[in-house]
Parts: C-alpha cells; sequence; structure tokens
C-alpha cells in the first residue's frame, strides 16, 4: 500500500521512515528511527529528486508506482551520492529505461564506484549554475562539496521557490505524521536532534556549510526540501540562524559541559562537586556526561552548544581513559573550535592523563585551556577541593 505526502500542487515526498534502525551510518544512535525523503515532481517531464535507503525500498516503489500513476520517469537528480539515498537506482534504471541520470562529475564517478551499472546515453553531467527545464519548472543545480560529501550539490526550483537541499537542514529521527518542520515545537522536540545530526554529520564542514549560503544567498527560497526530516516551509531564519552558528563554532548560549571518565568513582566525585560549584555560581546551563554510558554524538552536540567543557579523566594503562580519548579525537575530528576548557586528571601510578588530553586539545583551533586544573592521587583531599574551588571560579570567569 502506497503512504506518500503531497506537499504542494505538484511536488510528492515518497520516501518513508525506518524506525527499526539503531545507528545511523552505524555510527549515530537514533532511538527515535531515521526518515529518507524523496521528493518526485510531476511536471511535462517527471522527475525523482534523490532515492532512499534499502530499509524503506518496497515501500518507496509503492509510492513511487502510485505517483507516477502510468507515467514514466524521465529524471533522476543525484543531489547526494551516499547509500541512504541511492539505493534504488539500479533498478530504476532497468524499471524505466527512458530514464537519465542529471548528476556532477563526482557523483557519477561515485555512482560507477558503488553500483553495477550502464549508463551509456542515460547521463546529463550538470556544471556549477546548470538549468533544466522540465515543463513549468526550473531547476538550477548549485554544488555544494563537503556538505556533507563532495558530490554533493542542491537543487534550486525557481518556479516554486523550493531549495532541495540533500542532508542540509536535515536531522536524526522519524517524522512523527507530520510533514513540516513548524509542526514541531522548535525548542523542544526538533532542536536537540537537528543539532547533534548537524555535529555529527556535519559539523567538521563549517567552512563548506558557509560557502554554500554564500552561494545561495541571492534566491528567493520558500521551502527547504532536506532529505532527513521534516520540511521547512516557513520562518526558515530559525534553522538558518543556527547552521550560521554552528558552521562558523560560535557557541550558542553560555553553558558547562563536564565530560568524565571514571574507574572506580573518583574522578566522577570531582565533576560533581565541580558542577556544584558551578551551579552555585550561578551557572545555569551544566551538562554532566559519564563519556562511558554516554554516545559521543550527545556530548559532542552539547559541546557546539555551550562555550566551556572540561574533560576530567582517569589514566588508565598510563593512557587517557579511553571513552575520554574517543570523546576528545571527534570533538578534534569535527573541528570543533573557539571554546575555553579546563582539565582534569586522576592518577595512582602513572599520572599521565591531563598531559595526553592537553596534547589533543592543542591540536584543535581556538581551544582555549585553562591554567586551573587539577590533579588527584586516586581520591580527593582537602587541598583538592581548594583546587576545585579555583577551577570552579575560572571557568565562571571565563
Ligand atoms: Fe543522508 Fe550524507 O547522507
Amino acid at each position: 500500500m502506497h503512504n506518500f505526502r503531497k506537499i504542494t500542487e505538484n511536488l510528492y515526498n515518497i520516501g518513508a521512515n525506518d524506525r527499526r534502525i539503531t545507528m545511523f551510518e552505524n555510527a549515530h544512535p537514533v532511538p527515535r528511527g531515521m526518515s529518507y525523503n524523496s521528493y518526485l515532481l510531476l511536471d511535462e517531464k517527471t522527475v525523482l529528486l534523490d532515492g532512499v535507503d534499502n530499509a524503506i525500498i518496497e515501500q518507496f516503489w509503492q509510492n513511487l508506482t502510485a505517483v507516477l500513476d502510468g507515467r514514466q520517469l524521465d529524471y533522476l537528480v543525484i543531489n547526494h551520492l551516499e547509500p541512504d539515498h541511492c539505493h534504488p537506482i539500479p533498478e530504476l534504471l532497468r524499471r524505466y529505461p527512458g530514464l537519465t541520470i542529471v548528476a556532477n562529475k563526482k557523483a557519477f564517478t561515485m555512482l560507477d564506484q558503488f553500483y553495477e551499472v550502464e549508463l551509456e546515453g542515460r547521463m546529463l553531467e550538470v556544471k556549477e549554475g546548470d538549468q533544466l527545464q522540465t515543463g513549468k519548472h526550473n531547476l538550477t543545480f548549485y554544488f555544494a562539496p563537503m556538505v556533507h560529501w563532495p558530490e554533493v550539490m542542491v537543487t534550486y526550483d525557481s518556479t516554486s521557490k523550493i531549495l532541495f537541499s540533500a542532508d542540509a537542514f536535515g536531522t536524526f529521527g522519524a517524522t512523527d505524521g507530520k510533514m513540516f518542520a513548524d509542526q514541531y515545537k522548535f525548542e523542544e522536540e526538533y532542536l536537540p536532534e537537528v543539532r547533534r545530526y548537524y555535529a555529527s554529520i556535519i559539523g567538521k564542514y563549517g567552512r563548506n556549510v558557509n560557502n554554500l549560503f554564500d552561494k545561495i544567498a541571492d534566491l528567493d527560497i520558500k521551502m527547504f526540501c532536506t532529505l532527513h526530516g521534516p520540511i521547512w516551509r516557513q520562518d526558515l531564519h530559525l534553522i538558518l540562524d543556527k547552521y550560521r552558528q554552528w558552521a562558523s563554532y560560535i557557541p550558542e548560549e553560555r553553558g558547562v559541559v563536564i565530560a568524565y571518565g571514571t574507574v572506580y568513582g573518583n574522578t566522577a566525585l570531582a565533576a560533581e562537586i565541580l558542577a556544584n560549584k558551578l551551579a552555585d555560581g550561578g551557572v545555569e546551563n551544566i551538562r554532566v556526561y559519564d563519556v562511558t554510558s554516554t554516545h559521543p554524538s550527545y556530548i559532542l552536540s552539547d559541546c557546539f552548544r555551550f562555550d566551556r567543557i572540561v574533560f576530567a579523566s582517569a589514566t588508565f594503562n598510563a593512557e587517557i581513559f579511553p571513552y575520554m580519548e574517543t570523546l576528545l579525537l571527534e570533538l578534534k575530528a569535527h573541528n570543533l573550535s573557539n571554546r575555553t576548557v579546563a582539565v582534569v586528571e586522576n592518577g595512582s601510578w602513572a599520572l599521565s592523563s591531563g598531559k595526553k588530553m592537553r596534547e589533543i586539545l592543542d591540536q584543535m583551533k581556538d581551544i582555549t585551556v585553562l591554567e586551573q586544573t587539577l590533579s588527584i592521587k586516586s581520591s580527593l583531599k582537602g587541598p583538592d577541593v581548594e583546587a576545585l574551588e579555583e577551577l570552579a571560579k575560572a571557568l565562571l570567569a571565563a
């Protein structure tokens, strides 16, 4: 049975939700599932803009067949050649002999890498700014390399004033019936997961996101049709403002993330005492995380949100506690910058986690490491509480 959604007079979303998935890209937890959007435009020509993941392929075929209602498929526009959007391509080529694939050179190269398809006479390679008239609609292609892969482009329909934005403006989580972002409470229902999605998927590529914004700045855009999550049709500035901050690594608000890696609870106690002192000092936004029990994507997301971070780690085999090292490398890999951080270390016989954490932090851009620190020998003692007090003061003043 089909289950498509009509967006405008002749534009449909023929994608679907996958609520069985637990880890998107086998890397990011998605406790509320994942949605994959695929857009079908019925003009004088029929145009599919991106496909879907294997997980929802049967629903995709049902939807495609129903919306086409006997028509042939003329074009497939590939904005992003990642397999979560490309699974149906070989079968689309088989089912629709008149189908032409519209993509850029990089996407065609990757298409050949991922799939065994015969494309002779079925390729329309586009360059930056090229246009495709499909009848009443005029599509223009703007390249958006590294938002999220190098072949990514976005497609602007100047007739409907819609930007098909590939992964940009997407989010983790299946949609709950509601197709548009304005149907969700932005702060509570939408923002936490769109932030975590941005940080995890696109966070590394802030400069590229800003480059894309420069390119589309003069376009009259009424709608963002993303490949994941609800469509934006009003108050576009809400998501654009967030993207501009994230892309420039500017904290959204003041607040302190305290991430600790503990073996027997002594490092955890230091983190808890520090959190108390910060709260007593008037800090409203404090997030304390045990790195062992919290997936790094959640901590990464809060590190994109807040301006100060404390890393408190036990020494483990003379190294950083493993989950803490993973977190630090994740933050570095996602280019987190422009933050003030503090380091707390603990060790019983080879106190070295602080030095090793600083080595990673020194490789990151515009990270200010506070001089105030705390070195715990196994468990907190009287003088350590004074050091925690100084650390809290420095964090409050930062
Ligand atoms: Fe939704 Fe980068 O793929």
